[in-house]
This record gives structure tokens, sequence and C-alpha cells, in this order.
């Protein structure tokens, strides 16, 4: 009996590895680590740590897709109530290298750490179970707390990091990071500086103001101050020079697919200005018509990939619009980056719908006169609604 199982390296996912043995009975753990962008030395210690206490260890880089779906979020400009979808994307893509592992080992079960509270449980077990995997989710299932878990953890010789001091638990891609649990738990506590990594405190921020340019090719960010660069190394970048300036922090109340509400803490610099800039180059591009009703297609797209269901057939449908609307979308925006705030203070495009002779109060192109005739009828029926009888 073989289960492969999708191993971060975490508290949560080294336990599973002698619960896999002990209560389900597995002779054959298998751990995967997937590369979505997160620290170089955390891919490192989860396949010392999937070597060490599993039977056999596999990382996969996924960073090539995860960009992928990066790119259609920066035209779906998604967020779900403000949040930037960092995790939500990781998770589908992860659950998919798992499966093909398990695959190539003929393994009879899938296996991950999530607990039963949050919503990484549904987006693994979504995509688990469309390749009709038998699901083990160890944390859920034998309804496990943390300390438990640790307790755990020592008496089978595994090594603990989470300490009291510092109990978060840590979700990190090239996307975003999530930091959740301890003293964030209690809404009314103001988090300590030391929960960002990412971001200088915005307060402390000595940097000048800086302006940078980003280019998008049918909305997809292709160029950074006039360097073309691939997208991971764009966002890397990105998210280098505007977590200096202190850019994209969050700190808010949400709502799980459960109906569980949570306080989540978030850091993504990249992601705050390339979705800034594009929406502004699309304002530049798109029509009125076209800006208000794609808004609804970017909030329905941002819940499905929430909610773990990008395998539902109206996710390639929300998709095919955006990707119709995007054809238009090529240009460059200059967003200002200083003290926590990026501002776009800049815009081009060869398909602007915006004309400068048309609107300029110097032009004379439209006699003003014709104003008239639409403005008798403008508010016709409010006039008629308010009249004095
Ligand atoms: N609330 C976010 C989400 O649902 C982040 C979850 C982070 N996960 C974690 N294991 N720390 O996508």
């Amino acid at each position: 009996m073989k289960v492969v199982l999708a191993y971060s390296g975490g508290l949560d996912t080294t336990v599973c590895i002698p619960l896999l043995r002990e209560k389900y009975g597995f002779k054959e753990v298998i751990t995967v680590t997937v590369d979505v962008g997160q620290p170089r030395e955390e891919i490192k210690r989860a396949e010392e740590r999937g070597r060490k206490y599993a039977d056999k260890h596999y990382t996969v880089d996924a960073r090539k897709e995860f960009v992928d779906f990066i790119f259609m979020a920066i035209k779906a400009n998604a967020e779900y109530e403000g949040y930037v979808l960092g995790t939500a994307m990781a998770r589908p893509i992860i659950a998919k290298k798992v499966v093909e592992i398990a695959k190539i080992e003929k393994a009879n079960a899938v296996a991950h750490g999530c607990t039963g509270k949050g919503n990484d449980q549904l987006r693994f077990d979504n995509i688990f179970r469309q390749y009709n995997f038998k699901v083990i989710a160890p944390i859920r299932e034998l309804n496990l707390t943390r300390e438990w878990e640790i307790e755990y953890a020592k008496k089978h010789g595994i090594e603990v990091k989470v300490t009291k001091e510092k109990p978060y638990s840590i979700d990190e891609n090239l996307w975003s990071r999530s930091i959740e649990g301890g003293s964030l738990e209690d809404p009314t506590f103001i988090p300590n500086e030391d929960i960002y990594e990412w971001t200088k405190d915005p307060e402390k921020v000595s940097k000048e103001p800086e302006i940078i340019k980003i280019d998008f090719e049918k909305g997809i960010p292709i160029a950074l101050n006039d360097e073309k660069l691939e997208g991971f190394e764009l966002i890397s970048k990105l998210n280098a020079i505007a977590g200096e300036h202190g850019i994209g922090r969050t700190d808010m109340i949400e709502d799980r697919v459960l109906g569980l509400k949570t306080r989540e803490n978030y850091e993504h610099p990249a992601a705050t200005v390339l979705l800034l800039a594009h929406k502004d180059l699309e304002k530049l591009v798109l029509s009125r018509r076209e800006l208000k009703f794609k808004k609804l297609v970017e909030e329905e797209w941002s819940e499905l990939v929430y909610a773990g269901l990008v395998n539902d057939p109206l996710f390639d449908a929300l998709n095919a619009f955006i990707d119709k609307t995007q054809e238009r979308v090529t240009g460059w925006v200059k967003v200002k980056l200083y003290r926590g705030c990026a501002t776009p203070v800049a815009r081009y495009s060869e398909n602007a719908l915006y004309s400068k002779e048309l609107s300029s109060f110097d032009s004379l192109m439209i006699d003003q006169k014709f104003a008239e005739g639409y403005s008798i009828f403008h508010g016709l029926q409010g006039r008629l609604y308010r009249r004095e009888l």
C-alpha cells in the first residue's frame, strides 16, 4: 500500500508521514514538494525532511504553470474580498503535480495535511477526486490540534520549528505570502512588524519616490523599466522593488468557503503594483460597457479560484471572455512607488479609446452646441417623476 503526500515540510504535513503509516497502515509514504516560487531554503528544507522521514521524495518544478495562472489572474484583475489569491491559485497546481506522481508510482491513495477548517482542503480534494484518487486527510480525519501534533512529532523524533513566540502558519509563493494563526487570531490585536518579510515598514521607508514602467502585451506584463523579462523574473524583481517601498500589505477579515470568518495578513508587493497598472491600462483601452460587464466576470472568476473550483466549465468560459477583452490591452503604465503607496501616474496604448482631440478643452472638433440636444433628453424621467403637479 502506497500513498503520495503533498508535502510542504511544515508541521502538519510532516506529522502526516508517521500517521499515514501508523493510523492508516501504508507501507510506503512518498512526499511531493511542488515549487511555486516559495523561497529556495524552504524547498531545500522540505527535500531534506522528506528524504529523512518519508520513504521517497520528489520535488517538482511548477513555476511555469504557476506564472501562467498568475497571468490569468492579472487579466482578470483577480481578488477575493481584497486578497490576491496566491495560495488559492497554487493549490490546484500542487494537487495536479501530486496526482502525476501518484500515477507514476501507481499509488493507492493521495494525501494532504490540511485541517478541516480552511479552504485548502476543498481545493486539494476537488482536484484529487477529479482524477479518481482516494483522498486521505489525516489532520482533518483524526481531528488533530496543533498541540497534539507537536507532542506527536516529538515522540517520532521529528524536529519542530514552530515556537511559542512565532506560532504562525505561513504560506508563501511567487504571488503572495500569507501569515495566519497565533496572536493574529485575535482581530483586535495589532500585528508586530516581525510577521512581515517581503515588505519594509512603510513608516520607516527612507527611499525617495520611484517611478517604474510596466509594459503589457494582451494584458500580460512583459517588461519592467523597458527591460523584457520572463514572468517569473519580472514578478520576483517587482516584489523586491515594491517591497522596499513598503507596498502590498493587507490585514483583513476574510470569509472562508465554509462560512468561518478569519483574520488574514498578507504581503504581495508585485501583485499590488501589477493589478493596479493593469486596471489602469484597461481603463484607457476598454469601453465603458466592457469595463462594467468585466467586473462581474472578475468577481465570479475570483470566487471560483478562491473556492478551488477551477475545473468548473464556467471557469473556461470566463477565461474565454477575459482573453477576448485582453486582445487590445497592450501598452505601458508608469507607477509611482512611495511610502507604502503605489499610484499610476502615466499610461499609453496604441489602442486607447481616449482621444485628446475630442476631449481637450482647447479643441474645436466637436461643436459644443450639439450637446444641447442630448442634454434635453438627459434626466427626462427624473424630472417627470419630480414634477410639481
Ligand atoms: N486564506 C488564504 C486562502 O484561503 C490563505 C491560506 C493560507 N494557508 C495556510 N496554510 N497558511 O487562500
